[in-house]
């Protein structure tokens, strides 16, 4: 295999982003992010600990109260405008630096993470003058009315798998809205939130308004959770963290909003257009290396038709071109880390004990070179699955899916509720009313009708039960990101005569 990854010899660096500056952590300390396609290190982070934070999040409150609260909101949307363009403008070298970092398909960084970063900042920074209160029509002579404020200072701690993106999802609503943010990336994917920072920087920002702070999530994360300083906490992962944020949040009766886990049910009945069932199954599970969270991880299919869709998604998996991130035919690239590739090895074993089927798949495919160090893993289907087994019920966030059949619609829709987590779900019918039927009972944030991993900045995204609270995107983003007050005033210029006159 030739290969098209640009030939690396020293790491590149990286300082964390504070009041406006680019400085080394308080300790000294960094650490090393692989690039997953080759396991060599690609950057060398500065390491963001507790004392880093105090500093961030001071920095962060400074700004709230000077500057950036003082700015029109025309301002503040002309800044995130001119972010989105600086972004698109530097679109290619981000696109490149974050398939480095992560691992993904740079068809993919180019063609979804991109646009949809550049997209997020062009909606919000538009939203930021039209953030308005209302007035309330109350009884006798007085006037009402509400002013909608930003929270303050937000800590925002997102996940490896869409880096750039989940930082700009958490970005822009909470810049619009006239808060102030401390943003800790994932310690497997620093490189670009860092480079955003730059542009942040660029496009002339107030110092202190975003900081961006690299680091472990024991340590940094932790730190930031907890922070007394802080107003709001904005968090994607997993469901086991999600709690520990709540938790820490608890302490303070800090804000809390929760992206977490899924475990969606992709259905598939025998009505449906199979070509399109087919390739809906594969967005579903193998897009990002089955690194999403709305993931089709659980795929129903109508007993009748199994044998023959099963065929037919096997046939199209096993072509499906898995190596070098770098080059544009590849679409799957490896999982994030050896951490990553080795929880996806241990659910082939669990599935194997639990009696289900290894249909396709099943282990690291064998590639050349520099990649045989890579943390690749094949296109896997299980099939034979219960949805009692942990194979149905865990997350196991790689280009793994579950193969479950189903005999009718009360059937279906009982199994695909049977879950802890309520993020995403997909139906494959011609029959509308089946459709929508399942669009209303079944329990999760997020449908998809003849289609799978559809977002847009505008529409709003989140999920139901164990998949966390509130919604990110659209105009519900924002209300993550404001608080009501109610002002009340006295029209009739008389004493309250309730004590006497
Ligand atoms: P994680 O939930 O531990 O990490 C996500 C973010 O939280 C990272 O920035 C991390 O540094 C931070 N974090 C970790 N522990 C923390 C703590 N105690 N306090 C504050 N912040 C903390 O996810 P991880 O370990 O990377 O992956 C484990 C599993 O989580 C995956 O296999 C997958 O199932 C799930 N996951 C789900 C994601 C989603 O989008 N829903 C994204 C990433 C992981
Ligand atoms: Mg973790």
């Amino acid at each position: 295999m030739s290969s098209t990854q640009p030939a690396q010899t020293t790491p590149r660096r990286y300082q964390l982003f504070i009041d406006g500056q680019f400085v080394d952590a308080e300790s000294g300390k960094t650490f090393k992010s692989p690039n997953p396609a080759t396991g060599e290190t690609f950057a060398e982070v500065a390491e963001a600990d507790k004392a880093d934070v105090d500093k961030a999040v001071a920095a962060a409150r400074k700004a709230f109260e000077g500057k950036w609260s003082k700015m029109s909101a025309r301002d503040r949307g002309r800044l995130l405008y001119k972010l989105s363009q600086l972004i698109e403008e530097h679109a290619g070298e981000l696109a490149t630096l974050e398939t480095m970092d992560n691992g993904k398909p740079i068809k993919e960084s180019t063609y979804i993470d991109l646009p949809g970063v550049v997209e997020n900042f062009e909606y919000f920074a538009g939203w930021s003058t039209k953030i308005e209160g209302e007035t309330i029509p109350v009884p006798g002579q007085m006037f009402n009315y509400t002013l909608r404020e930003p929270v303050g200072v937000c800590g925002q701690i997102i996940p490896w798998n869409f880096p750039l993106l989940m930082a700009a999802w958490k970005l822009a609503p909470a810049l619009a809205a006239g808060n102030t943010v401390v943003l800790k990336p994932a310690e497997q994917t620093p490189v670009t939130a860092v480079e955003l920072g730059k542009l942040i920087a660029e496009a002339g920002f107030p110092e202190g308004v975003v900081n961006i702070i690299p680091g472990f999530g024991e340590t940094a994360g932790a730190a930031l959770a907890s922070h007394p300083g802080i107003d709001k906490i904005a968090f994607t992962g997993s469901t086991e963290i999600g709690k520990v944020i709540a938790k820490a949040a608890a302490e303070n009766l800090t804000k809390v909003s929760l992206e977490l886990g899924g475990k969606a049910p992709n259905v598939i009945f025998a009505d449906a257009d199979l070509d399109q069932a087919v390739n809906g199954a594969m967005m579903g599970i193998f897009f990002n290396q089955g690194q999403v969270c709305c993931a089709g991880s659980r795929l129903f299919v109508e007993a009748k038709v199994k044998d023959e869709f099963l065929a037919r998604f096997k046939e199209k998996a096993d072509k499906i071109k898995v190596g070098d991130p770098m080059d544009k035919a590849t679409l799957m690239g490896p999982q994030v880390s050896m951490e990553q590739l080795n929880k996806i090895k241990s659910y082939v074993a669990i599935a194997r004990e639990e009696g289900a089927t290894v249909f396709s798949g099943g282990a690291s495919p064998e590639l050349e070179g520099a990649f045989q160090n890579g943390y690749f893993f094949q296109p896997t289907i299980f099939s034979e699955v219960d949805n009692t087994m942990r194979v149905a019920q865990e997350e196991i966030f790689g280009p793994v899916t579950s193969v479950i059949t189903f005999d009718n619609d009360d059937d279906l829709l009982r199994q695909a509720n049977e879950t802890m987590y309520g993020l995403s779900a997909g139906i494959w019918t011609r029959d509308i009313t089946r459709a929508h039927r399942f669009a209303k009972a079944v329990k999760a944030g997020v449908v998809w009708i003849n289609t799978y991993n559809m977002f847009n900045a505008a529409s709003p995204f989140g999920g139901y039960k164990q998949s966390g609270y509130g919604r990110e995107m659209g105009k519900h983003a924002l209300e993550l990101y404001t608080q009501v007050k109610s002002v009340w005033v006295d029209l009739s210029g008389k004493p309250i005569g309730w004590f006497g006159k």
